[in-house]
């Protein structure tokens, strides 16, 4: 998902309700809150149900959940049925894992996966609470490029009859400035979906040569000025003045043209955030050895259904739904692409540029 959507941010404007004078909301200085955590009056542990439901509203995401996308066209393409097992390998904050078990029972099991070590006992803790015990959720927190690995170790061998894949970035991720993935709010430059392994951004970027930044721009976000940004970037990297968000923007506007419109500035802002998120979280390496291992993943009939948010991903998923097509893997293939209603979108921008694809194994 690319993080140049409205977010919670612009949506912390309200007046405080009248009949409500201890919950007023925090006064900021300037227009906008500049912290987090006065940013987000949602984020409380008891949030005011009224702001909830005004950000959903406003087609916003309150901050610390995630609103599912494309649940209605994904829950009657996977049909979960009792006493089947499924893999949802992208968990995130569990909306679309909420449905899907519903789905199941009874009898049935989900196996739910995620990269992300600080949201993932968050949702698991969610999920139990909603009253789905370990005997129907089973929680690992792993890369789905290993899904096939953890398949045995949870004891299934023959493979699951569905698996969901949601890619990309949870709400939770983008809008959390200490997460360092958007260039909206100044934070640490991190940028890892699991902060406990690999690099952060602000390291690889520390590591990287000019003519692979160029390619990553080019690859992940089909940058026009990639040799222009990527030529300071990896100047004032080397010299270890790109340490925050703040600072990669500032490096990326200086390089751009002075004429450039506002509009122009930020997309490219989030293009560049992309296509260095891809990279830092090696997406497209990852989604390449999924969808490689995903035949074996599944029962004959079974059923996989890939949400994507980026045209590097979209692509990935499309030829090999064709080539497993042609060659006798999969029986049946969605044969345009899934989008979002216009309703869908204008109740929750961030769905704009998801794209479905399914696929069923003969
Ligand atoms: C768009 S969110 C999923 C939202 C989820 N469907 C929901 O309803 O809340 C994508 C999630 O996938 C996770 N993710 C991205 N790449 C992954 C990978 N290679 N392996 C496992 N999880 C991954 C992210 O950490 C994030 O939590």
């Amino acid at each position: 998902m690319i993080d140049d959507e409205p977010t919670s941010e612009e949506s912390t404007n309200e007046e405080p309700a009248k009949e409500k004078p201890f919950r007023r909301r925090q006064r900021y200085r300037g227009t906008h809150p500049r912290n987090f955590n006065e940013k987000y009056k949602e984020l409380s542990s008891s949030p005011d149900p009224e702001t909830i439901a005004k950000l959903i509203g406003a087609g916003k995401t309150p901050a610390g959940q995630h609103r599912p996308i494309l649940v209605a066209e994904t829950l009657e393409f996977l049909a979960p049925q009792s006493g089947e097992r499924g893999a949802d390998v992208t968990f995130g904050h569990g909306g679309h894992s909420e449905m899907l078990l519903t789905g199941l029972q009874p009898g049935g099991q989900l196996l739910a996966l995620d990269v992300d070590a600080l949201q993932l006992p968050l949702t698991e803790e969610r999920l139990r609470g909603l009253g789905f015990g370990t005997d129907t959720l089973i929680v690992r927190r792993c890369n789905f490029a290993g899904l096939a690995g953890m398949l045995p170790q949870v004891g299934w061998y023959d493979g699951v009859d569905f698996v969901l894949a949601d890619l990309g970035l949870s709400s939770m991720q983008i809008d959390n400035p200490a997460r360092g993935f958007s260039y909206k709010y100044d934070g640490p430059l991190d940028m890892r979906m699991n902060p406990e392994r690999g690099l952060s951004a602000q390291d690889w970027l520390r590591r990287c040569r000019f003519d692979k930044l160029v390619r990553v721009l080019i690859d992940g976000s089909d940058e026009p000025l990639a040799e222009q940004i990527a030529a300071v970037i990896v100047e004032l990297s080397s010299k270890e003045r790109i340490n925050t968000t703040g600072q990669l923007r500032l490096a990326i506007e200086s390089a751009l043209p002075e004429d450039i419109t506002d509009a122009g500035r930020r997309s490219t802002f989030a293009r560049v955030f992309q296509a260095i998120r891809i990279a830092v979280n090696e997406e497209f390496s990852a989604l390449d050895t999924f969808l490689r291992r995903l035949p074996d993943c599944l029962l004959p009939g079974g059923r996989v259904a890939i949400l994507s948010f980026h045209s590097g991903e979209d692509r990935r998923v499309k030829h090999h739904f064709r080539d497993g097509f042609r060659s006798g893997v999969y029986r049946e293939i969605s044969p345009d692409v899934i989008r979002p209603t216009g309703q869908e979108i204008r109740d929750n921008s961030r769905s704009a540029s998801a794209k479905m694809r399914w696929a069923i194994r003969s």
